[in-house]
């Protein structure tokens, strides 16, 4: 496999096909992308035919990059593309309420979501402290763009059973100082719609920004709303949405490396930008936060939206509603099992009702079973629940789930609950992030089995060890424990 004592650069080049059997070597030891049976990640329609023109459409656009559409005229094209058919989706586009749409390919959520709080923050430079209204449903990015953009966020708690946001809480959380305020259309933890269109006009009547983090679900909302589904109104139809993320490499099913921020007109959006003349070389104008940017995930993304078109991404949304319903049945079906949330988009979230059926050790029974779902923590008067991203691969599997869902819950319960030494529990229960020594952390890290090599096949005794310990403590053990695994190979 990987040379030990050279890396990635061996002296003499290794032929093609032998590379690529590495590759495929290394690949082995992965999650199935495909398949229907890893709920978080990966988004598969099960198109057969697919993944070949987007890999065809990438390789033709690899090398070219995006710093410069004066010299690449056909990623603007593919680009505003893009944008057009992602506005036209969301409620904007001639004959619209919002004509004036405009918009950026990025990288992904995280970026769309970075440049939402840039544009926002420097569309007010009057401002000392800016600040940002974040439900606590919102996606972890809102979080990390604060933190990289200097602006405070001012979380808003969500109700235990809606697990939305009070409009009263997000209308006393904005001051003068706020220059966003945020709603999720769905939230990714759970799935559920926030209240967009009430949300936007305490925005509005605040004069301040409102973005529709759609990047989850503003390629399957509008779909599963023309197939009858109660969808509340989350798009640029709302009054007082001034943006709104949306990723392609979600349910657009484009392949990694692509998103789009749109905003209502091209004032909201000029703020975003930046733009350099004041150094000797080209004179630099980035949309976005890549300067050098490849063509590829772009014209993938082209391809795959040309080639599945409305009635290829309207059969996919139907196929995915069932197997949605499916899984829940499933759920239901389990007793000590319960649904956090009636599934509202494309997420099956759950809980345990029953102290002697750890979440956690049915994640990691379910793993045994070859059925991948993704353990969220307890957090903030919220139970841990296990969360399935469901994709239209999904479909042909749920037959199978609700026995494997059954026999992971008969064996969790057989196993018993994870239990940690109390006098560790009561240390992680205590510890600040500043009290964590290189020796401490080596030391929790050796007794989970976490190293230098791929995670154990059992997670439940980390992921206890996790929700036991304060957030701020959580945080800075999973970048210890990440950064155990980023090293070199020697
Ligand atoms: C609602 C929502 N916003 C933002 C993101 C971040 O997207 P990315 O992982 O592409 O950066 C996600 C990812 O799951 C999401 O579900």
């Amino acid at each position: 496999m990987i040379d030990e004592t050279t890396g990635a650069l061996p002296v003499e080049g290794v032929p093609a096909a032998r590379v690529l059997d590495e590759i495929r070597a290394l690949r082995a030891a992965d999650r199935p992308t495909h398949g229907g049976r890893l709920f978080a990640y990966v988004y598969d329609p099960g198109v057969a035919g697919l993944d070949e023109l987007a890999q065809a459409a990438y390789a033709e656009s690899a090398h070219v990059n995006g710093l410069d559409p004066t010299a690449f005229p056909s990623l603007l094209a593919m680009e505003n593309a893009l944008v057009g058919a992602a506005a036209r989706l969301l409620g904007g586009g001639p004959g619209t309420s919002a004509p004036d749409v405009v918009g950026s390919v990025t990288s992904g959520g995280t970026e769309s979501l970075i440049l939402a709080v840039k544009a926002a923050r420097d569309a007010r430079p009057d401002l000392t402290e800016p600040r940002i209204v974040v439900p606590v449903s919102g996606h972890a990015a809102f979080a990390k763009a604060a933190h990289y953009l200097r602006v405070a966020l001012d979380p808003v708690p969500v109700d235990p059973v809606t697990l939305r946001p009070a409009v009263a809480d997000v209308a006393a959380a904005i001051r003068p100082e706020t220059v966003l305020v945020v709603a999720s259309a769905p939230s990714y933890a759970h799935g559920v719609i926030d209240p967009v269109a009430e949300i936007a006009a305490v925005a509005a009547a605040a004069g301040v920004r409102c973005h529709v983090d759609a990047c989850f679900g503003g390629w399957t909302l509008p779909w599963l709303r023309r197939l009858g589904a109660p969808v509340p109104p989350f798009d640029f139809a709302v009054p007082g949405v001034t943006s709104i993320s949306v990723d392609l490499h979600k349910y657009a099913y484009a392949p990694k490396g692509v998103s789009v921020l749109l905003h209502r007109d091209p004032g909201l959006r000029a703020p975003q930008f930046f733009a350099y003349a004041d150094w000797p070389g080209y004179t630099m104008v980035n949309p976005v936060i890549a300067s050098t940017r490849s063509g590829g995930p772009i014209a993938a993304a082209y391809a795959t939206l040309r080639h599945l078109g409305e009635d290829g991404y309207l059969r996919l949304a139907a196929v995915t509603r069932d197997a949605v319903a499916g899984l829940a049945d499933a759920v239901r079906a389990v007793d000590g099992l319960r649904l956090l949330a009636e599934p509202e988009s494309t997420v099956v979230c759950f809980t345990a009702d029953d102290p002697g059926l750890d979440l956690f050790v049915l994640v990691d029974e379910l793993t045994a079973l070859g059925w991948h779902t993704q353990p969220q923590l307890a957090y903030a008067g919220l139970p841990a629940s296990v969360h399935l991203t469901v994709t239209a691969a999904v479909a042909p599997r749920v037959a199978e789930f609700g026995p494997a869902l059954a026999e992971a819950a008969a064996a969790a319960r057989a196993a018993g609950p994870v239990v940690l030494p109390p006098e560790l529990l009561a240390l992680v229960g205590s510890l600040t992030p500043e009290a964590l020594t290189p020796d401490l952390i080596g030391g929790l890290a050796a007794g989970l089995g976490l190293g230098a090599g791929p995670a154990p096949d059992r997670m439940a005794a980390v992921n206890t060890l996790l929700q036991a310990a304060p957030v701020r403590l959580r945080e800075r053990l999973l970048a210890e424990f990440v950064g155990l695994l980023q090293r070199p190979t020697w």
